[in-house]
């Protein structure tokens, strides 16, 4: 092991100092991850080309481009990207920018048009991505070469969806996207099935930066370890509401006192995913509660269950679902080592019930919106880890060693009642609180870490997934 206090100084391309990072002995109780992870510029840049270019990430709902020359403008890391749906019914995935300079190309965030022109020379691209114009073209005394030459976008490596769900990635070398996502899709469909017309977002969405690192965000969605102090403010409101000393009910949503006479557990799973789940005792206000017979009559028993159940998913690396206080799909990237952008989304089902949607408005308000009462107390807490986390002196973080002690290998007898195999499960009542949906994303990381640096293949068995 090379010395902490030396590691700082070291380049972050040796392999050496990067097997330090994560303190991986399971077997001897341990699982620590050193402050570099989070506080190192040299990291930052090299987990951007070896984790955020390497593999599958989050791009957006396909419901937010259903209709012909419907686009959005989104990003992998630091590269930005437009998804399109084409005259052709296909949707594509590209590098936003333009081919003659390399400028962005659309510059707003969603919209409808059949033809991209870029702002600085006015090449125009149509919706597949081809280059339909190059402006004043034939008085431009161009060559054979140019004209032979290809001009339209660059599609990203690959690009898929699951149901619903796109995906892209810039390295063609990944596994097809199901391999990918694995055990995570039954966790998926509990959140894509609960519409029986398919799911979309409520118009509008959360956007804000924190000064921090992005993994301050992995950890937290799966951290229930910190709603008893970060959120007890938000716990408070809730009892006052159930017990009716508040008058607002608009925004109810359980009795806190109750989440502590409750099971609940994490699973962790290949690829760095991982899942956080709570059973749930009845709540009427809660979005899902109201169609669960229909739910149940289309998706079968076992998922309308889990659907009851709180759960809290991520998918590594930057995509995460909460259903908990309303149903919301988080991404982020990072943009600085200090520097996180976060887009929140109210996920709901199509042709929701106009009541039932009001209580889903109130509910992501209450807990989600950067006013709400979750956000601005977690992100206080990710920029107080940002300045901590300096301090490489202190050694190895310790947030990953709740629950080691009784968690198991593979599935617990929920899972596999369900039919779901995690690595390891870790489940007990509610003030459990495992930590160890940590694991997962600490070894994902320091794994396409690792073989990046070495200049190995991120997935040595992906023969590549076409466009
Ligand atoms: S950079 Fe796009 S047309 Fe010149
Ligand atoms: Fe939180």
């Amino acid at each position: 092991m090379i010395s902490l206090a030396k590691s700082r100084i070291m380049h972050a391309m040796d392999s050496q100092y990067l097997a330090t990072l994560v303190d991986d002995r399971l077997a001897q109780g341990v699982f620590r991850v050193h402050p570099d992870v989070y506080a190192s510029s040299e990291l930052f840049d090299a987990e951007q080309k070896h984790v955020f270019e390497r593999t599958w990430i989050f791009l957006g709902l396909e419901s937010q481009i259903a209709k012909p020359n419907d686009y959005l403008v989104t990003w992998i890391g630091r590269l930005p990207v437009l998804v399109t749906h084409a005259a052709d019914g296909v949707r594509r995935a590209f590098f936003n920018v333009c081919r003659h300079k390399g400028t962005v190309l659309c510059r707003l965030e969603s919209g409808n048009t059949r033809f991209h022109v870029c702002g600085y020379h006015g090449w125009a691209y149509d919706a597949a991505g081809r280059a339909v114009d190059i402006k004043d073209q034939p008085s431009g005394g161009y060559t054979e070469a140019f004209t032979r030459d290809n001009h339209d976008l660059v599609p990203l490596g690959a690009f898929a969806s699951y149901k619903g769900l796109m995906f892209g990635s810039v390295s063609a070398q990944v596994p097809p996207l199901e391999t990918f996502l694995g055990e995570m899709r039954f966790f998926l469909d509990l959140a894509m099935e609960q519409g029986a017309q398919g799911m979309e977002f409520v118009p509008g969405r959360i956007g804000f930066t924190y000064n921090g690192n992005w993994k301050a965000q992995l950890d937290n969605s799966s951290d229930a370890y910190h709603l008893t102090s970060t959120h007890l403010s938000f716990m408070e409101v809730q009892r006052r509401r159930a017990d009716s000393v508040s008058g607002n009910q608009a925004a109810r949503q359980f009795d806190w006192k109750k989440r502590f006479e409750q099971e609940g557990g994490a699973y962790t799973f290949l690829n760095g995913h991982n899942v956080i789940w709570l059973n749930q005792s009845e709540d009427t206000k809660r979005p899902v509660y109201p169609q669960i017979d229909e739910v149940r009559a289309r998706v079968g028993d076992l998922k309308a269950e889990w659907m009851l159940r709180l759960r809290n998913l991520t998918v590594f690396p930057s995509m995460q679902i909460a259903d908990s206080t309303s149903l919301l799909i988080r991404t982020f990237r990072p943009v600085a080592v200090d520097r996180t952008e976060m887009r929140y989304y109210c996920l709901a089902p199509i042709g929701e019930a106009a009541e039932v949607r009001q209580w889903r408005l109130r509910q992501f308000e209450d807990f989600f919106n950067v006013s709400g009462f979750a956000t601005p107390d977690d992100t206080a807490m990710y920029e107080d880890m940002a300045v901590g986390l300096k301090a490489a002196q202190i050694g190895y973080v310790q947030g990953y060693a709740r629950g080691i002690g009784v968690q198991t290998a593979g599935p617990d007898a929920l899972a596999r009642a369900a039919g779901v195999m995690p690595i390891s499960s870790a489940s007990g009542m509610f003030d459990l609180q495992a930590e160890t949906w940590g694991h997962a994303l600490y070894r994902e990381w320091a794994r396409l870490m690792q073989s990046g640096v070495a200049g190995e293949p991120a997935w040595p068995q992906a023969a590549g997934a076409a466009q």
